[in-house]
């Protein structure tokens, strides 16, 4: 059902936080408008399709993984990087489809994420006050004031950007680099040493002898589309809004808005307040969306956005993306699920445990602990474990580079490693070592799950 009282501008009534100023209002009035003759980026008919999947998560039939770049950049945009980034989410969906027995739906975080919010406006370089770097979308990151000066074209370099990255990750995607028969080749060099890497390589080896099996049964990639090619779905913060709103159109077979920006977008910690923009945005546009679910959300408060973001309950339309910090996320996460579980609301729940996880190192840089990464995994399984709810989905900020950026993990890093390549422009991300690693725990939790419900499955049926 289209929203009532809802236009792509109508957000621009509502306070709006995390906003760049422009002073060239000349110019931002062309760009958008040059944003607005641009083609869509992905199709109404795509969106839905993700939709359809996410209501198949939510009902516990399949799992999500959504990943990629804290913050894409200028600067590092590169075919290479997007292939080693895609070659690991194919590795860890591979490694959770084997865990779950499961469909993984793949969403990358990807093509689009350059907008970051901040906690503060300004920071002060050598005894200089500067504006904050927002992400490449908006501004620059070098530290002098010309740099940090909001740039309305930028938008139009970001767009060319994504459309380029979708362009290439839908060849990927379709084009034969995807085929499970190519498992052994996702493998980078520098993994296939770690315990993750010969693990992975042991799993390849059992996929390619059922590979072979199934082929000399007449089930191939030629036969079967799902052996050959996957459906890859890119998603980003929706925080810049004049960039999002540009990009909303109406598809004409069902009279739909659609951010066609990406398949899916997801509203920050910072920017899910009822009565600002941009949640006054979400509520118009028909893609699914995520809402992070941070230590200030109680659960009045999340029925509040449900309400606005999802009145008729659609399955697939919201996906409840928890952030807490490890050990945090019991005690909120439980009222939370309680009240979901108790009103029959239609949710998706993924968790990231990334956001509240940010630490600075005694070496002064940003970073995350594997351990607590880790951590808040298991207390998410754990507690919808315990209230008979889907464990849904994970979100994570990775990197198919040998970065170090976060602590931890069979390889190590130690907080002096960190300056070695330390390459992000926002937050730590997992490397593609600890990418796989984390896979292989999640994907052990998934077994876990499968066991028990099938052990609890032969009883009932032995009790009948
Ligand atoms: C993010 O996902 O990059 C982010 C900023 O998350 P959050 O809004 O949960 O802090
Ligand atoms: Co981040």
């Amino acid at each position: 059902m289209a929203a009532t009282n809802w236009t792509p501008q109508s957000w621009q009534t509502k306070p709006a936080r995390q906003m760049p100023d422009y002073a060239d209002k000349a110019l931002l009035g062309d760009v958008e408008a040059r944003l607005r003759r641009n083609p869509p980026l992905v199709f109404a008919g795509e969106a839905r399709n993700l939709k359809s999947r996410l209501a198949e998560v939510a009902a516990g039939r399949a799992f999500l993984l959504q990943g990629g770049d804290c913050a894409e950049s200028f600067a590092e945009f590169h075919a290479d990087n997007i292939r080693d980034t895609f070659k690991v989410l194919l590795q860890m969906a591979v490694v959770l489809t084997y865990g779950a027995q499961l469909p993984v739906v793949k969403v990358g975080r990807l093509a689009g994420q350059f907008a970051k919010p901040r906690s503060n406006p300004t920071e002060v370089v050598d005894g200089v006050e500067l504006p904050i770097y927002r992400g490449d979308i908006i501004n620059a990151i070098e530290e002098n004031a010309e740099a940090r000066e909001p740039n309305p074209d930028r938008m139009l370099r970001a767009y060319a950007q994504s459309a380029s990255t979708l362009n290439l990750l839908r060849a990927f995607a379709q084009g034969g680099f995807a085929d499970l028969n190519r498992v052994h080749q996702w493998n980078m060099g520098f993994v296939e040493g770690s315990p993750a890497g010969e693990r992975y390589q042991e799993m390849a080896d059992r996929i390619a002898d059922a590979l072979a099996f199934m082929e000399a049964c007449g089930i191939s990639a030629d036969s079967t589309p799902s052996v050959g090619q996957v459906d890859f779905y890119t998603s980003h913060e929706a925080l810049l809004l004049r960039y999002e709103e540009a990009l909303t159109r109406m598809d004409s077979t069902t009279g739909n808005w659609i951010d066609t920006s990406a398949h899916m977008l997801w509203i920050g910690d910072r920017t899910r307040d009822p009565d600002e923009a941009h949640v006054e945005f979400m509520r118009g546009i028909t893609n699914p969306i995520g809402i992070k679910c941070g230590p200030s959300l109680d659960d009045d408060g999340l029925m509040r956005l449900l309400d606005i973001l999802s009145p008729d309950n659609e399955a697939g339309r919201i996906t409840l993306i928890s952030r807490y910090g490890a050990g945090k996320a019991g005690e909120h996460l439980v009222s939370l699920v309680r009240r979901i579980k108790q009103e029959g609301r239609n949710v998706v729940w993924s968790c990231d445990p990334m956001h509240g996880n940010t630490i600075k190192a005694s070496t002064g840089y940003k970073t995350r602990g594997f351990d607590s990464i880790l951590s808040e995994v298991d207390t998410f399984f754990a507690v919808h474990r315990a209230e008979g709810t889907h464990a849904g989905g994970v979100h994570f900020e990775m990197t198919g580079q040998d970065v170090t950026e976060c602590i931890g993990g069979a390889q190590e890093i130690t907080e002096e490693a960190l300056a070695d390549r330390y390459h992000t422009h926002c937050d730590p991300r997992l490397n593609a070592s600890q990418s796989l690693e984390l896979a292989f725990l999640v994907g052990e939790h998934l077994k876990s799950k499968r066991d028990s419900e099938r052990q609890n499955g032969s009883v009932r049926e032995a009790a009948e």
